[in-house]
């Protein structure tokens, strides 16, 4: 597939409150970073490029450019992990944690994407439903059945969504969901094949390829090599890998005993050893030991903190602050299907309640949570280059956010202003009242993707 080219033909002006998290940086130093303009500026070039961000300036504006006023100007959200095949997925009381669940929920959900008919109807509403709630890029799990990717591939493309996408790979598991070792193998390579970008197109696509095999357990030993062999060939075409990593551990029957006692290791990450890259990200990472930690670190790995899924099944926190200290890059992960939001700004809600005292006194910075739900991502994604703040250069991919929609998120947000020129309790404010009923209109490299409905 040629590179996508979603261009305006005109330069835009974003005008509002604008804020992001600046430059390269890491959590440690999203505080330092944050970037607050009460009455703010992001011009756009015709190619979707962010040409300037800062202070109001009429002067400034190219003759032309069309100017859209909104109360709120914030980088596009990014998903690091949701399930494209769970879209339909609560819809049933399963109880228990994540493999009960995955038994008597998931895996039913996931085997009715077999019929066309109704894959692409998913397809449809899961693309709707990421640039409604202003997420401009996910790294997306997708469906067993090569047609109902086809239909989600065509559905991103078809809107201009930038997104990672994987088939959900299984050897072992319900039959409907499940293929031989060989089977599988060809359809991911189809898969990529068709639509993972040739080398010229990687940087301008939108869209990319990645390989991901479910979870361990998914799997034997003679599966995981074949994967690992897989991998080998697809990493050097900058495909991303991504699976499940250390999630629950109910003692003697949870996943993590089941990894230890099946595959015959000491650590979880073992049974993934040959899949560490700068481009694989593993989803949860709630138990590793340090020694894990240590080895995601330095094999430049990002973990998807999914806290909303964390709490629904009942997995336990990750330690947030432990994860940032041995430098593993963090972003956050809807895990749609497990997670009941899906908007990447009620995760950073979540992650707000659960990290204040779980394993440190005080709570995330407001500037931190910006980071985990925009810059963070994209580090995690390595794509922060192109996206992730809205620094001159980058890619405009933005969410314009109308607090308006809510009126008591509004009315308090005012208060706030009349009472404090402080960035970081506007930004606490807004985050945490944000959800998919404030976005106004999302936004992928300067072309419109979602607009709300104007009232
Ligand atoms: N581990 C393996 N599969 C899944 C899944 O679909 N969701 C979650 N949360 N964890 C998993
Ligand atoms: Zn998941």
């Amino acid at each position: 597939m040629g590179a996508d080219n979603y261009n305006q033909d005109v330069s835009q002006v974003f005008r509002g409150h604008v804020f992001h998290v600046a430059g390269s940086t890491g959590l440690e130093d999203a505080k330092e970073s944050l970037v607050a303009i009460p009455n703010g500026q992001v011009l756009v070039n015709e190619a979707g490029r962010i040409t300037a961000c800062g202070p109001r300036d009429d002067a400034a504006i190219p003759a032309g450019a069309s100017i859209v006023e909104a109360p709120f100007v914030l980088p596009g959200l990014i998903d690091t992990h949701v399930h494209f095949p769970q879209l339909y997925a609560m819809d049933r009381y399963g109880g228990g944690q994540l493999l009960e669940w995955l038994d008597r929920c998931i895996f039913p959900a996931e085997a009715r994407l077999a019929d066309p008919a109704y894959g692409a109807v998913a397809a449809a509403d899961f693309t709707d439903a990421l640039a409604r709630a202003g997420t401009t890029c996910a790294l997306v799990f997708g469906s067993q059945f090569p047609v109902a990717q086809e239909a989600l591939f065509h559905a991103l493309s078809a809107r201009g969504l930038r997104a990672i996408v994987g088939r959900t790979s299984m050897v072992l598991g319900p039959e409907a969901l499940t293929t031989s070792i060989a089977e599988n193998l060809r359809q991911c390579r189809d898969e990529i094949d068709r639509w993972h970008p040739a080398p010229d197109d990687l940087e301008e696509s939108l869209l990319r390829a990645a390989l991901i095999p479910r979870f361990a357990l998914s799997f034997d030993q003679d599966g995981l090599r074949a994967f690992g062999e897989l991998w080998e060939e697809m990493r050097e075409r900058n495909v991303h890998f991504s699976t499940h990593l250390s999630e629950n551990a109910r003692p003697g029957d949870g996943e993590v005993a089941q990894v230890l006692a099946t595959f015959g290791v000491e650590a979880y990450l073992d049974v993934y050893a040959s899949f560490l890259s700068e481009r694989s990200v593993f989803a949860h990472a709630v138990h590793c030991t340090d020694a894990e930690y240590t080895r995601l670190a330095a094999a430049g790995c990002g973990i998807a903190h999914c806290p909303t899924s964390q709490l629904f099944l009942g997995s336990g926190t990750m330690p947030m602050r432990r994860v940032r200290d041995h430098g593993v890059r963090m972003g956050l992960g809807t895990d749609w299907g497990a997670g009941d939001d899906d908007s990447i700004a009620q995760v950073a809600n979540a992650s707000a309640k659960v990290h204040g005292g779980a394993d440190h006194p005080t709570s995330l910075h407001p500037a931190e949570l910006l980071h985990l739900a925009t810059l963070g991502g994209a580090r995690v994604l390595r794509l922060d280059h192109r996206i992730g703040n809205l620094d001159a250069g980058k890619d405009a991919d933005l969410v314009l956010v109308d607090p308006g929609r809510h009126p008591p998120l509004a009315r308090r947000l005012s208060r706030i202003g009349a009472e404090t020129t402080d960035d970081a309790s506007v930004l606490f404010a807004l985050l945490m009242g944000m959800g998919r009923d404030t976005i106004a209109r999302t936004v992928v490299r300067g072309r419109t993707v979602y607009e709300a409905d104007t009232r």
